[in-house]
C-alpha cells in the first residue's frame, strides 16, 4: 500500500526508481504536492531526479510528472484575443538571437506571439539577458501586463510569472544545483509544463543539437522532440519541432547587447544571410501552425517586424532606438595557417563570451551586457593566416586570458571547403512522435 506521509512514498518511490520500476501517476502527484508543500525535502528530490536521470521515465510517468507541474499554479487563458497565438521554444544555444527577430515578425503577420523567456545559464545566453540591455526595457510583468503588451504589439517578450508552473521553478534550481539538468523526460516535462500553463494554442520547438546544446546528437534530440510534441498535442497544444544545428554559433554575435544588435540588424532587413534564413524558416513554420499563409520575408525588408520589435520593447518601458551598451575589443584570434574555416566551436566559443562576463555560473550571478565574442568569419569560408576571425569583447580586460583558453581548440581550419552545412536537420511532426 502506498504510504499517505509524503516524507515516507519520497523513500519508497526513490528506492523503486533506483531499481528501474515505473511510478504510478497518483504516486507522482502526491509526492509533487508534498514537495510543493515543504513535507519532501530537497536531499529526498535530489535523489529522485538523480534515479530518473539514470532510469528514465515511460510516457505515462512523464505525463503524470508534467500534469503535476502543470497543474501546481495557474493557466492563462488567451483565446480572447483576437489573433491566434503561436510561441516558440529553444532548447538553448550559442548566439541564438532568432527568438528577439521571430516574435515581432510572426506578429507582423498576424498571429499573437507570447514568449516566455529565461535567462542564461553556463555557456547557452537567454533572451532575457539579453533584452534587458535595453535601456528602460522590464522583463517581469504580471499577467494582465502580458496580455495588454501581447494584445497591444501582436507578441510579449518576458519572464514566466511565479504563478506558472511554480513546480518547475523549484525544481529546475535544485537541477541545476545536482547535475540532473541533463535528462530527455525532465528536460520535456520542465518546457512543457511552463508553454501549457502560459496558454499557447500553438508551439514550435527548435531543439538544438550539436557541441553547444544540450543534446550532443540527433538521436537524442529526436526523443526530446517527440516526448515535448506528444505532450503538447495531448493538452491541445498544436506542436512541431525543428532540429538545429549549434555546433557553430549562430550568427555573428555571442553575448548579450552585442546579440541585440545583430536581432535589431536583422529586423532592418540586413544581418548575415544564415541566420536570417533560419528566421524566416521558423517564421514559416510558426505561421503555418495558426493556418497563415503569408510570406514573413518581406516584414523583414519593408519595416513591419521592426515595427512590431519596438512596439513590443516601448510597451514594456524600453527605448528601442536608445544606445545600446558597447563594450571595446579587448583581444583578437587570428587564423593560424590559410585554409578553409571548418568550424567554430559553438561550446568553446560560448565558454568564453561566458568568461568574458556574458554568462553567469550561478542563478543569482549578474551578467556584463557589453561582454562576449564576435565571430568575423563563417564556417565554409576561405581564411588567411592572421585575418582576425574571433574579438573579445567586454569592458573587464583581466578577463581576456581566461576567456582566450577557452578558444584554443575553437577554430579548426582545413584544406578544402569541408562538407555544406544547413542549419535545419530534421523537421519532427505529431505524425512521427510514436
Ligand atoms: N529549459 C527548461 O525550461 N527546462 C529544462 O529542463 C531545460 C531547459
Amino acid at each position: 500500500m502506498t504510504p499517505s506521509d509524503p516524507g515516507a512514498l519520497a523513500l519508497e518511490l526513490i528506492l523503486a526508481k533506483k531499481t528501474g520500476a515505473a511510478l504510478a501517476p497518483q504516486d507522482i502527484a502526491h509526492l509533487l504536492s508534498g514537495y510543493l508543500a515543504g513535507q519532501v525535502g530537497e536531499p529526498q528530490m535530489a535523489a529522485l531526479l538523480m534515479a530518473v536521470c539514470w532510469q528514465g521515465m515511460n510516457a505515462s510517468e512523464v505525463d503524470a510528472w508534467t500534469r503535476a507541474m502543470v497543474d501546481s499554479g495557474i493557466r492563462q487563458d488567451l483565446s480572447s484575443l483576437s489573433r491566434p497565438t503561436v510561441d516558440k521554444h529553444s532548447t538553448g544555444g550559442v548566439g541564438d538571437k532568432v527568438s528577439l527577430v521571430l516574435a515581432p515578425l510572426v506578429a507582423a503577420c498576424g498571429a499573437a506571439v507570447p514568449q516566455l523567456s529565461g535567462r542564461g545559464l553556463g555557456h547557452t545566453g537567454g533572451t532575457l539577458d539579453k533584452m534587458e540591455t535595453i535601456p528602460g526595457w522590464r522583463a517581469q510583468l504580471d499577467p494582465d501586463e502580458m496580455f495588454s503588451v501581447l494584445d497591444q504589439a501582436g507578441c510579449v517578450i518576458c519572464a514566466a510569472s511565479p504563478e506558472l508552473a511554480p513546480a518547475d521553478r523549484r525544481l529546475y534550481a535544485l537541477r541545476d544545483v545536482t547535475g540532473t539538468v541533463e535528462s530527455i523526460p525532465l528536460i520535456a516535462s520542465s518546457i512543457m509544463s511552463k508553454k501549457v500553463a502560459e496558454g499557447t494554442g500553438a508551439l514550435l520547438l527548435d531543439v538544438k543539437v550539436g557541441s553547444g546544446a544540450f543534446m550532443p546528437d540527433v538521436t537524442q534530440a529526436r526523443e526530446l522532440a517527440r516526448t515535448m510534441i506528444r505532450l503538447g498535442e495531448s493538452y491541445g497544444v498544436r506542436t512541431r519541432a525543428l532540429l538545429t544545428d549549434m555546433d557553430a554559433p549562430l550568427g555573428h554575435a555571442v553575448g548579450n547587447a552585442v546579440e541585440v544588435r545583430e536581432a535589431i540588424d536583422i529586423l532592418h532587413g540586413g544581418g548575415p544571410p544564415t541566420l536570417r534564413g533560419l528566421v524566416v524558416r521558423e517564421a514559416r513554420e510558426m505561421l503555418d501552425l495558426v493556418g497563415i499563409t503569408e510570406d514573413p520575408e518581406p516584414a523583414l525588408d519593408d519595416g513591419r517586424a521592426w515595427e512590431r520589435f519596438a512596439t513590443m520593447v516601448r510597451a514594456q518601458g524600453g527605448d528601442p532606438d536608445a544606445p545600446l551598451p558597447q563594450g571595446q575589443v579587448l583581444a583578437t584570434v587570428a587564423a593560424e595557417r590559410d585554409g578553409f574555416l571548418l568550424n567554430l566551436d559553438a561550446r568553446s566559443v560560448g565558454v568564453a563570451a561566458w568568461r568574458m562576463g556574458a554568462g553567469r555560473a550561478r542563478s543569482e550571478d549578474p551578467v556584463s551586457a557589453t561582454a562576449g565574442v564576435i565571430c568575423r568569419a563563417e564556417r565554409g569560408e576561405r581564411v588567411e593566416q592572421g585575418q582576425p576571425l574571433l574579438d573579445l569583447v567586454g569592458d573587464d580586460p583581466q578577463r581576456v586570458g581566461h576567456a582566450l583558453e577557452a578558444l584554443k581548440r575553437a577554430v579548426e581550419i582545413g584544406d578544402a571547403p569541408g562538407p555544406d552545412r544547413q542549419l535545419v536537420l530534421e523537421r519532427v511532426d505529431p505524425e512521427h512522435t510514436a
